[in-house]
């Protein structure tokens, strides 16, 4: 970063992403404070080993005005906000209260205490658009203002639709001036923290910028938690020799990010004036299906393991969805690292780790009674 002396903080910053971007920032020689609250199911075995020893870690919660103000003291001038409650888990009201609230929290503390911070960037993410765009076979563009309709994913009828044909649409790649129809509580939160953040930075003359991540992946992505981190439960459940549950029939297409692709974005609309206020898609817009990230890991784990498709679902999840890019690429951001390297990468990192268990079998059950999971005909 160009003035060595400022002064960082990352919320989440012993997550996936804040913990590489703690690093990154660290490294550059700046000063650097954490706030996290070790969230149970992403660290149940506390304070993780990779923490960087360099930066001031605050053991707090973004839902707690106290922890907002001992983190945010000293001088702090830019904030990464990573913190965030995630995945499909069954405890509705903590995502509104962590993403949206605990966002709003910290520019009450902000503007309360009037604290020199100067500029802010938030993580967002590709839940805020719903279900992908699609095109007809004419030609024409079409956005799902909802999701699959469960009746449809009911008799296995995996692919969107088209409203008046009923025939099948193609994806296409999604750019940030398309409609927002999320339906999930995940998404409505996060579609929140970025209007509030964007709403707020203009108001108290703040610059803030909004990034909608895809889906990243990489070392450090948390070996514990059943809700979230498809590489990662991948990865438990081969590596103790279980087949990978897959949802529908695997041919649902996501766009997967390596972490220091991500990071680099972080810092790169930090530090670029024509950043502020505006929203970016991060992602390397390659759609990828699930059984094919399934193989990819089997193999690099050297099991002859097939997915496991059980013809369940998840109601609330998109059948396709990838970002067009090209608004952050404009600003100089460019993915770096393929889908297959970065694999190899977590792949070593994984295989490092002491003890890998699987915790997806457990909380199965769970999942099912609460409706996160269901059954097809
Ligand atoms: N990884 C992805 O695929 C992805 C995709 C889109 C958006 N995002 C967003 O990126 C951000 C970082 O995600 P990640 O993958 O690094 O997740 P992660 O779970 O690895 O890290 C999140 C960190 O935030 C902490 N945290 C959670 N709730 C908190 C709270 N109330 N107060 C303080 N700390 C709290 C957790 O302990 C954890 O260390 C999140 O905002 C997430 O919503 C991630």
């Amino acid at each position: 970063m160009s003035n060595k002396k400022s002064h960082y903080l990352v919320t989440g910053g012993a997550g996936l992403i804040g913990s590489h971007l703690v690093d990154a920032l660290v490294e550059s020689g700046a000063k650097v404070t954490i706030l996290d609250n070790l969230d149970a199911q992403t660290h149940p075995n506390g304070k993780p080993a990779w923490i960087n020893p360099k930066a001031t870690f605050i053991h707090g919660d973004c839902r707690k005005r106290e922890d907002w103000e001992r983190a945010l003291s000293d001088g702090v001038e830019y904030v990464f906000h990573q913190a965030a409650f995630g995945g499909f888990t069954p405890q509705l009201s903590l995502y509104m209260d962590s993403n949206a609230s605990g966002t709003a929290l910290m520019f009450e503390v902000i503007r309360d205490k009037q604290l020199p911070v100067k500029k802010i960037v938030v993580a967002s993410s590709q839940a805020v658009y719903g279900e992908s765009g699609y095109q007809s076979e004419k030609g024409e563009q079409f956005f799902p203002a909802t999701l699959r309709p469960l009746g449809q994913l009911q008799e296995n009828k995996w692919e969107m639709q088209h409203p008046s044909t009923g025939k099948a649409l193609k994806p296409i790649l999604n750019p940030e001036n398309r409609p927002l129809n999320t339906e999930t509580i995940y998404g409505v939160s996060k579609l929140a923290e970025e209007k509030l953040s964007i709403g707020m930075g203009r108001q108290f003359g703040i610059p803030v910028v909004a990034l909608r991540y895809a889906v990243t992946y990489g070392p450090r992505q948390s070996l514990f938690n059943p809700y979230t981190g498809v590489v990662s439960i991948f990865s438990t459940q081969l590596l103790n020799d279980i087949a990978p549950v897959v949802y529908e029939d695997g041919e649902q297409t996501r766009d997967f990010l390596y972490v220091s692709d991500n990071v680099a974005a972080n810092i790169l609309v930090m530090q670029n004036e024509a950043a502020n206020y505006q929203v970016f898609n991060v992602g390397r817009g390659e759609p990828v299906n699930v059984n094919r990230l399934v193989n990819l890991l089997a193999r690099y784990y050297q099991k002859n393991i097939a997915p496991q498709l059980t013809g369940e679902y998840r109601p609330g999840d998109v059948r396709h969805f990838v970002h067009d890019a090209s608004k952050i690429r404009a600003l100089g951001w460019q993915p770096r690292v393929t889908l297959e390297d970065g694999l190899a990468q977590y792949v070593q990192w994984i295989t490092q780790q002491d003890n890998v268990q699987e915790y997806f079998s457990a909380a199965r059950d769970k999942m099912r009674r609460s409706g996160i999971v269901r059954s097809s005909a």
